[in-house]
């Protein structure tokens, strides 16, 4: 399973910046640990990937667009069924345990990784799917921290294999939202369906535009070959946990803003009715909102300029959408800011913003292949020398959604 996708992976990446763990051999200390931990061979691996978003971003909890990628990091969870109801979790990144009976899947205060595995029992159960108890052994390379989804891909990859495993067939995309339900209404974090959708459904080489009110999805071809051009992400350190940053109290004054200008959700308001309330409105209401708007109507013309693979256009969008994320929503940080003001600056760097919620975390950055060493020398250098921190950068190759297979 999945082995020629990750070979064809590793083959694409062995040039430009530090990338991939090599999977392969991931693949293999995942199956050995976990013979090692349970005495007998999984039966199945199930793998999906984390995202980088392009464009789109606090857009999605409000019925708006999102055009994430999914990126060849993953997480990856080799499974057998269990002893009757009971659950046995290794980490083996972590090389940390858990274990628990079907009928009492308690949440835990700051549970980590563990909430999440716990989440997708509880959503799959609750939702009536009869799961096994089941051995599961995780492991993963997707930067944790980093805005690039690596809770989404656990949720995703966890569900993949218990599904599977109770011999179910359930559709990717309901998968996708039992996942989302995992993650806000067990792990407490109110994230929108992005990353789920693209640890989910993504295709190799296209990005994923989500209308994340009627949950339909269209594949956009990324036309990185032709133009021989990289997205890279770009890790500022300062790592952040949603469910440790205002992600929520942006979602509580998005849903105010839209009580403001009586719709359903801001996506549903436009720039007159924005006009026509500014004076009545708060003024951070006002700023929240008029990013949700603004941010729509960027994700259409980025779709469509990469229909047109017309990727100037794409990246003064990102810049945009970068500016309006600092002054309007306020998930920037100074960090972030340094990160895409020296890639503006740079020679052959199409376009930069930050890349998930913000609060820290990584930009996105559409790079010429010629010019990477370029990129090196005159962002992720200065960048360091001037915040003390240890940036990494990671060039993301568009990757395919969930993949399960038998061992
Ligand atoms: C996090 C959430 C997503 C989305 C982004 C911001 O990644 O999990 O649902 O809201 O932040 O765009």
């Amino acid at each position: 399973m999945g082995v020629l996708r990750l070979a064809q992976s590793l083959a694409r990446v062995g040039r430009g910046l530090p990338i991939l763990a090599a999977m392969s051999a991931s693949r293999e200390r995942l199956l050995s640990a976990f013979r090692k931990e349970f005495g007998r061979q999984p039966a199945l691996v199930a793998e999906a990937p984390g995202r980088i978003n392009l464009i789109g971003e606090h857009t999605d909890y409000n019925d708006g667009l999102v055009l994430p990628v999914a990126i060849d990091r993953t997480v990856a969870v080799a499974a057998a069924p269990g002893d009757g109801r009971y659950l046995r979790v290794l980490a083996l990144d972590y090389n940390e345990r858990d274990e628990f009976t079907l009928d009492d899947i308690a949440c835990i205060r700051n549970g980590g990784w563990r909430s999440y595995v716990r989440g997708v029992f509880w959503a799959l159960q609750d939702a009536g799917c009869e799961i096994p108890g089941a051995d599961l052994a995780i492991t993963g390379d997707v930067p944790q921290g980093a805005g690039l989804s690596s809770s989404a891909a656990l949720e995703v990859a966890v569900a993949g294999a218990l599904t599977a495993l109770s011999g179910r067939e359930v559709a990717r995309r309901d998968l996708a939202l039992l996942c989302r339900r995992a993650e806000n209404d067990f792990a407490g974090v109110q994230s929108g369906i992005m990353d789920q959708f693209a640890a989910a459904l993504s295709q190799p080489a296209q990005a994923l535009f989500i209308d994340c009110r009627s949950l339909e999805v269209e594949y956009v071809p990324l036309p990185l070959e032709q133009e021989a051009v990289d997205i890279v992400a770009v890790d500022s350190g300062v790592a952040r946990r949603l469910g440790d940053t205002p992600y929520n109290e942006r979602r509580r004054e998005c849903a105010e803003a839209a009580k403001f200008l009586a719709v359903a959700s801001v996506t549903d308001a436009n720039w007159e009715m924005l006009a026509a309330a500014r004076p009545s409105l708060p003024e951070r209401l006002f700023r929240r909102a008029r990013h949700v708007i603004s941010e729509n109507k960027r994700v259409r013309e980025a779709a469509d300029s990469l229909r047109r693979a017309d990727l100037t256009t794409l990246g003064a969008l990102l810049r945009a959408s970068h500016e309006s994320l600092r002054d309007d929503f306020e998930v920037s940080t100074p960090e972030l800011d340094l990160l895409v003001e020296l890639a503006w600056s740079t020679e052959g760097v199409i376009g930069a913003r930050l890349t998930g919620a913000g609060f820290g975390g990584c930009t996105v950055n559409l790079v010429h292949r010629a010019a990477l060493s370029r990129f090196d020398r005159d962002v992720l250098l200065p960048y360091r020398e001037q915040t003390g921190l240890s940036a990494a950068s990671y060039a993301c190759r568009p990757a395919a959604g969930l993949t399960v297979g038998h061992v």
